[in-house]
């Protein structure tokens, strides 16, 4: 079936995910995207003007563009026209990031430099909290601080994952009038790295085993309150282990943290991956974006060395065809994964087996490639800054 290219209109609603996490908002409502254009081939053609020309977010802004388009359905190829505000156009960018700054509250309280990745299947027990816990740690380790916000609401499993059994405690933070809710935090990795995640959990709020009886009440706003009321504090990267199935949680991600990427794990069955590819469907409709596939117990190797394809073969790279992302990963059905986890030790910190290895390089990957650290050195920040510094004296001038 040969798919219509989406309408300019369409266009404009994808880059509203694309977020220039220095002036704190949406390059659209920034009015940094001036046109757009998409013929009927489905060429897209984007016209974008930068503060400056030189600056060092093109690259990132570049690539959430290509990406967040390229999803769409009846898209050939998508071209940037690039180009440079003048001082005018540079003054109303900053008085619109200036008013978006003092007077919009944030729809979540997670720093937009903050690169937000959900861990996301079509159903449950293929690993999703696994994978989260273990590339969270990765990650970390390399000396990143890493959020894991456990939004499995009723089937709760990170707190076991990381051994960390502290109830969620709320202090009182600068700027804001409700107390807040502090992550329980856990450093990992090298200590001289610095790596530390920060963990939040309904797990941490209620008994295991007594979550069912919270149906209905606070718990179907909790995802919502962990991304507004938690005091995440400075955040490289946020991990996000989203319930089995494509329900409201997700829906409440698109609405609130439309930049979130989704990881889809699937089990290499073929069965399973058009299960998965539900998932997928439901991220293309409501604008999130697929950065790719893992494939979880992928295939089991017995201490002969004999390997076994338990799972069937081949349905990660499937699926990862299927969407058109790429597939990073193939993690072996390995019992130091389910004993890491049991331990509350993610095997991806120290273990010497495949699935350790495999964890390890999927996290080299994110970071390298999926969804690179924000560089904010340079560029607009400080020129919002001395903009918003010029304003001001000229407000106290003007009174
Ligand atoms: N690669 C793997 N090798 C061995 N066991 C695994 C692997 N991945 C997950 N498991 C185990 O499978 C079970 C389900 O995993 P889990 O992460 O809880 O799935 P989900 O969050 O998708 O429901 C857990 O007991 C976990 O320890
Ligand atoms: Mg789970």
């Amino acid at each position: 079936m040969i798919q219509a290219p989406p309408s300019e209109d369409q266009v404009f609603e994808l880059l509203r995910a694309v977020i220039d996490p220095e002036l704190g908002a949406d390059i659209v409502s920034l009015g940094m995207v001036p046109a757009v254009s998409v013929s009927p081939e489905g060429d897209v053609n984007v016209g974008v003007k930068l503060t400056i020309g030189g600056c060092p977010l093109r690259a990132q802004i570049k690539k959430d563009i290509e990406s967040r388009v390229a999803v769409h359905p009846g898209v050939r190829d998508v071209h940037i026209d690039w180009g440079e505000m003048n001082a005018d156009e540079r003054t109303d960018v900053m008085l619109k990031a200036r008013w978006n700054a003092r007077e919009q509250a944030p729809a979540t309280a997670v720093p937009l430099s903050t690169r937000v990745l959900a861990i996301a299947s079509g159903k449950g027990g293929v690993g999703k909290s696994a994978v989260t816990v273990n590339l969270a740690a990765a990650v970390a380790a390399q000396g990143f601080t890493v959020g894991v916000l456990d939004a499995d609401i009723w089937g709760f499993s990170v707190p076991r994952l990381l051994g960390i059994d502290e109830p969620l405690e709320a202090q009182r933070v600068e700027g804001s009038e409700k107390p807040k809710i502090i992550p329980n935090e856990l450093p990992v990795g090298p200590k001289s790295r610095g790596g530390l995640l920060k963990v939040v959990s309904t797990g941490f709020l209620v008994e295991e085993g007594t979550a069912l009886m919270w149906r209905g009440l606070m718990l179907t706003k909790a995802v919502e309150q962990f991304l507004h009321d938690v005091e995440w504090g400075e955040l490289d990267y946020l991990f996000i282990d989203m319930p089995p199935g494509t329900g409201d949680v997700q829906m409440g991600l698109a609405r609130m943290l439309p930049r979130t990427d989704l990881l889809i794990i699937t089990t290499p069955a073929l069965a399973a991956q058009k299960v998965a590819a539900r998932a997928a469907d439901m991220a293309r409709r409501s604008f999130l974006r697929v950065c790719g596939v893992i494939e979880n117990m992928s295939s089991f190797t017995c201490d002969h060395g004999e390997t076994y394809a338990l799972f069937g073969e081949g349905g990660g790279q499937v699926l990862a065809d299927e969407i058109g992302v790429p597939l990073l990963g193939r993690i072996p059905l390995e019992a130091a994964v389910s004993v890491g986890g049991d331990a509350g030790v993610p095997v991806s910190l120290t273990g010497t087996g495949q699935a350790a290895k495999e964890f390890r390089a999927i996290a080299q990957r994110i970071v390298e490639d999926v969804a690179p650290p924000t560089n904010m050195a340079g560029c607009s920040a400080r020129m919002l800054n001395l903009a918003t510094a010029a304003l001001d004296a000229h407000d106290t001038a003007a009174q």
